[in-house]
């Protein structure tokens, strides 16, 4: 039977390609996007995850905006030069055909989780804002979800938006400690593996002959995320795979090596969205998350083809 997944997201140019990974997998269920600031201001990502849906020919999947900002402090917000004014690479698409559902995220995440007892899995792709006020909103769920199979934090090498933090945290920590703090099963998909994961040039074109309206769309983004890549880290025409190795991460666990480590966040200062992993368990008996810390990048960009050529 199908993983029935609710993913939270950002969208984003990696959020994009992991989405359409989804929707191109079987294995998977995909009952529900919600929406939340990050990648670009919310009124974008909500606009981006509908014209994904319906981009998917999955218009009937539906699409809850939520939070706008963080929960407790302004983040700022500096992801345009990463995914472009629009989230999409400064593609600009058509405004999309359908609307969000008539309740937020959260409370979308809330009903869906108590409909659906032990079924769900939620796989948050960008900062943690609507899934710690789904958790404020009711409690319960910590014990209804199935599992939380995030992108965010980097437990054993440096941050990306900081020298200590990975961005999806640092743009909430507030609620990224909440996340990490709740009594569920949660699976961390940090920096530490998606650095690892390098889609090059090569990679690219070799996606692009499939010529589908997936790949044409990933062609149009790319140029903006490449850019990026190429002046913080002088990568030549590579990117790094964060979101779609949460995707990844659902279909073929087998792929990663993991560490149970109980995950602390920084909330204050200059170290706010550090996501410090307490490996001896010296700050008392918080559940430990499930910390990818290796990965099988071959394995995973050969399955990561497959799924984005497939239409
Ligand atoms: C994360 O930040 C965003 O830019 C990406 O979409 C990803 O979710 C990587 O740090
Ligand atoms: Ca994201």
């Amino acid at each position: 039977m199908a993983k029935k997944v609710l993913i939270d997201t950002d969208p984003g140019i990696d959020d994009s390609m992991a989405i359409l990974t989804a929707f191109n997998s079987p294995e998977l269920e995909i009952v529900g996007l919600t929406t939340v600031f990050g990648n670009s201001v919310i009124e974008n990502c909500t606009a981006n995850a509908l014209r994904l849906v319906e981009l998917a020919r999955r218009p009937d999947v539906p699409v809850a905006s939520g939070a706008g900002r963080p929960m407790v402090v302004d983040a700022e917000l500096i992801a345009a030069p990463v995914h472009g004014e629009d989230g999409m690479g400064n593609t600009h698409l058509p405004a999309p055909q359908g609307q969000p559902v008539g309740m937020t995220a959260a409370e979308f995440i809330v009903k869906t989780v108590l409909e659906n007892p032990g079924e769900i899995t939620l796989a948050p792709l960008g900062p943690l804002t609507n899934i710690a006020l789904a958790l404020m909103l009711e409690p319960k769920i910590a014990g209804l979800v199935k599992e939380v199979v995030l992108m965010g934090g980097a437990a054993t090498v440096p941050g990306n938006i900081s020298p200590v933090a990975e961005a999806n945290i640092f743009h909430d920590a507030h609620a990224a400690e909440r996340v990490f703090g709740a009594d569920w099963p949660v699976v961390m998909v940090g920096l530490d593996v998606t650095t690892r994961v390098m889609m090059t040039p090569a990679f690219f074109d070799s996606i692009f002959k499939a010529d589908t309206p997936y790949t044409r769309l990933l062609q149009k983004m790319l140029p903006v995320y490449q850019g990026f890549h190429h002046d913080f880290y002088g990568m030549n025409g590579s990117v790094h795979t964060h979101d779609p190795s949460t995707i990844t991460y659902l279909l073929r666990p087998d792929f990663f090596q993991t560490e149970e480590w109980p995950v602390h966040v920084e909330t204050t200062g200059r170290c706010a969205g550090f996501t410090i992993a307490d490996r001896a368990r010296q700050w008392g008996d918080r559940r430990p998350a499930r910390v990818c810390v290796g990965v099988d990048a071959v394995a995973e960009l050969g399955l990561l083809h497959e799924r984005l050529t497939r239409y």
